[in-house]
């Protein structure tokens, strides 16, 4: 690593890749910018079955879970949010400390500063995630459309620079196209170039979205290039066309902001999002994220065929309400109800749940049947 300090200090003063990441924190944690109602109907839609006989006892369920070559607590992942900026570190570092307290994975930001910039300031607020989050999984970050400004092998070089475990290569159409500074250019060349990046570094990949779901045709698409991990991200929880939409309002490009709105509902949710991916993807590890934000969404979302479960914007609150200790408070609760909720549907195991008994009402199965899902080939792949 290259250590250019005078250049450094200059790119971190005047940098607008790392200044936006820091205005994405403070907006995402308004509660107006998330999906806030939008996806109530259709988890109402959805029920797990109580057991008046569980048949196990509520000390004897585990939520164990392995994940990248760990063994975890429990199907976690703590999804990646931010690094760059050096106000970031510090954020980086209390996240990584709850996810090696509560044994959790966890997620960095977007490497898309270190690509820019490879110089130490930079470096460390990220790699700090690595240095405390030594005995759980460390997931990279990167968007697609980083691969159409540079070479993959730089891509590569960057985001290897600390220590991961995985990447996560972001798709964020909606978002980018609201930013101010966004590139909306999600063009078939990037599949290429993914698929070269991938064999590249030595980690496995993860397509994820960030908030607006990945649907049946997407997974597929990366699918045929060998990715076998998806982070549905979907329009349940943060809302990244709201969030945009605010900027776009402060830097007053009104238009933009105009746009936002007329979209600000635009979305899959994340539980249609986990039933498309488990349909079109179904041996790959699903993880089900975007407003996954309490341990009965969380059941729900793995009762219809997700693996593990992630949440971003819910930790950030904890741990700016109340730092760590707020943090692992959430986390204890988020576990405790997963737990519950498995032993009263007679699961001896977390992952037991996709094998419960579960309602689906007309809404969610005439979406279903509408997108060509064949219910009893989604129910076998699913393990139900
Ligand atoms: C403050 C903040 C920053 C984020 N930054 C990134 C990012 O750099 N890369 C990425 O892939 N996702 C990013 N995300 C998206 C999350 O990883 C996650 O996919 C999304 O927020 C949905 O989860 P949630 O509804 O629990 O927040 C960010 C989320 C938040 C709240």
């Amino acid at each position: 690593m290259r250590f250019i300090s005078v250049a450094c200090k200059v790119y971190l003063m005047s940098n607008k890749t790392m200044c936006r990441k820091v205005e994405h924190v403070e907006l995402a944690l308004i509660d107006e910018m998330t999906y806030e109602n939008k996806c109530s109907s259709i988890y109402s839609d959805i029920m797990l079955v109580h057991q008046a006989f569980p048949g196990a006892s509520f000390r004897e369920v585990t939520l164990a879970t392995d994940f990248l070559g760990y063994s975890l607590n429990a199907p976690i992942v703590i999804g990646g949010m931010t690094g760059g900026h050096p106000a970031t570190a510090g954020i980086n570092e209390k996240l990584a400390l709850l996810a090696s307290k509560a044994r959790v994975a966890i997620g960095i930001g977007s490497q898309r500063a270190l690509v820019e910039n490879r110089c130490e300031e930079v470096l460390k607020t990220y790699k700090i995630v690595r240095d405390v989050a030594k005995d759980v999984p460390v997931i990279g970050n990167i968007g697609i459309t980083m691969l159409g400004k540079y070479n993959y092998s730089t891509v590569a070089e960057a985001v290897s620079s600390i220590n991961i475990d995985a990447l996560a290569v972001h798709l964020n159409p909606a978002q980018e196209l609201i930013q101010l500074e966004g590139d909306a250019s999600f063009t078939q060349d990037l599949l290429d170039k993914l698929a070269d990046l991938r064999k590249e570094i030595a980690v496995p990949v993860i397509v994820k979205e960030v908030g607006t779901g990945l649907s049946m045709e997407a997974a597929r698409v990366f699918s045929r290039i060998g990715i076998e991990i998806f982070d549905v991200a979907g329009a349940c929880g943060t809302n990244w066309i709201k969030i945009e939409g605010a900027r776009a309002k402060r830097a007053g490009d009104l238009l933009r902001a105009a746009l936002a709105e007329e979209l600000s509902s635009w979305g899959i949710p994340t539980p249609i999002s986990v039933i498309e991916c488990r349909y079109a993807v179904p041996r790959s590890t699903i993880i089900a994220s975007g407003g996954v934000w309490s341990s009965y969404k969380a059941a729900i979302n793995i009762a219809l065929g997700a693996d593990l479960v992630g949440m971003a914007r819910p930790v950030l609150k904890a741990l700016f309400n109340g730092g760590v200790e707020g943090g692992l408070e959430y986390l204890k609760l988020f576990m405790e109800g997963l737990k519950a909720i498995a032993f009263l549907t007679g699961s001896s195991s977390v992952l037991e749940l996709k094998k419960k008994p579960l309602y689906i009402g007309s809404r969610v199965l005439s979406y279903m049947r509408s997108r060509g899902v064949n219910i009893d080939t989604y129910l076998m792949n699913k393990g139900g």
